[in-house]
């Protein structure tokens, strides 16, 4: 029996280590060469600490309050030389990445489908090479090397985990370095480098009411997470508000009803920007926000999307108020201003 256990870095990087029945994490890690923050290996000095984010552990009882306090353990606080998980977890590590002597991963693969889905965006899937595919948790990103340039750009990954074909929703921006690629002259064949994954924007434990806010392509990483919770099955209520500029820019609406047929709690609705549209809400997903969504704060809400609309709905929470149990969100923050583009 071996667990998988996700160790999230400070710096967004995360590594995926086996962890043997009976094993501890620090072990676990020391044997594939991530060496985590240790100084005793006893649970006396503290220095191992991260935060388990999911999944089910055994601390047992041998170590002592100062390294670990028992308000720190009921916040989910672990001391990674005692933790020995019963299930697979996810871990955050406070220190970066290369203070632990590992790095994130590289993988090549090939261009599978590079086809338009709206004037706006672009769905690309690459066919990963035998035995390169991805360990990620649904949510997060990757950067993928723009061919013939030395530029990268990074993109959410909108399926599921450990896949032959990773798949990415992408806005075509004129002028756009990527954009450019994608639409004058990748092919399929092409053989693109990622390197990853990226990212804490990623799904929880579904405990409560999740309300998911997408803008644009930023309904890529809502796609692996609904996927993973079809996988893995929920009847929580999810509810999503899909907001774009234009009525042609809404995609993936099949995949969305087809979720909702899957999984007994999720509904979705649709808004769009343009005062034309045939859309029965138009306007701004702020606008549409009612307060049964938000369930008397009782929700997790995951927010993704270009800054302009992430950075709206961080207003509106503020101004309103709203504090809900948790909140997570992803900003596609452009790698040039505005302006700059080659
Ligand atoms: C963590 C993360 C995850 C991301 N995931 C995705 C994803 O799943 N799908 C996706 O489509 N994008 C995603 N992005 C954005 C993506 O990385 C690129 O920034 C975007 O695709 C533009 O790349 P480009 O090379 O085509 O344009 P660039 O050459 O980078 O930009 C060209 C010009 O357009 C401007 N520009 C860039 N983005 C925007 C924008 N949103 N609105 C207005 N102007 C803009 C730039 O400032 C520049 O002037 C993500 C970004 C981050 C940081
Ligand atoms: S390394 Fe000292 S408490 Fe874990």
């Amino acid at each position: 029996m071996s667990y998988t256990i996700a160790l999230n870095f400070e710096d967004g990087v995360t590594r995926f280590i086996g962890c043997k029945a009976g094993e501890t994490v620090l072990d676990a890690a020391y044997r594939q060469k991530v060496n985590l923050p240790m100084d005793c290996s006893d649970g006396v000095c503290g220095t191992c600490k991260g935060h388990c984010e999911q999944g089910e552990f055994d601390m047992g009882d041998e170590y002592l309050e100062e390294a670990l306090s028992d308000e720190e353990a009921a916040e989910g606080q672990v001391l990674t030389c005692q933790m020995v998980p019963s299930t697979d977890c996810v871990v955050q590590v406070p220190v970066a990445s290369s203070l632990c002597k590992t790095a994130v991963g590289k993988v090549e693969g090939t261009v599978a489908v590079v086809e338009p889905l709206s004037e706006d965006s672009i769905e690309l899937a690459i066919d990963l090479d035998d035995g390169a595919e991805l360990a990620f948790l649904p949510g997060q990103y990757i950067h993928i090397d723009v061919p013939g340039t030395a530029e990268h750009r990074s993109y959410s990954f909108s399926s599921l985990p450990g896949e032959k074909r990773a798949t990415f929703l992408i806005r075509n921006i004129p002028n756009g370095v990527m954009s450019g690629y994608l639409t004058e002259r990748a092919a399929v064949g092409d053989r693109l480098t990622l390197t990853g994954p990226l990212g804490s924007f990623y799904l929880r434990e579904v405990k409560r009411p999740v309300l998911m806010l997408a803008g644009g392509t930023g309904l890529a990483p809502f796609l692996s997470m609904l996927e993973q919770l079809v996988e893995k099955g929920c009847d929580a209520p999810i509810h999503m508000i899909y907001g774009v500029n234009k009525d042609d820019h809404l995609v993936k609406t099949d995949a969305l009803d087809a979720f909702a047929e899957q999984l007994p709690g999720f509904t979705y609705t649709t808004v769009v920007v343009d005062e034309e549209s045939r859309n029965p809400r138009k306007g701004y997903v702020t606008h549409h926000m009612d307060a049964g969504v938000m369930h008397d704060g009782d929700v997790d809400v995951y927010l993704c999307g270009p800054p302009p609309m992430v950075d709206a709905v961080l207003k509106h929470f503020d101004e309103q108020g709203i504090v809900p149990q948790s909140f997570h969100y992803e900003k596609f923050t452009p790698n040039q201003a505005p302006g700059e583009a080659a």
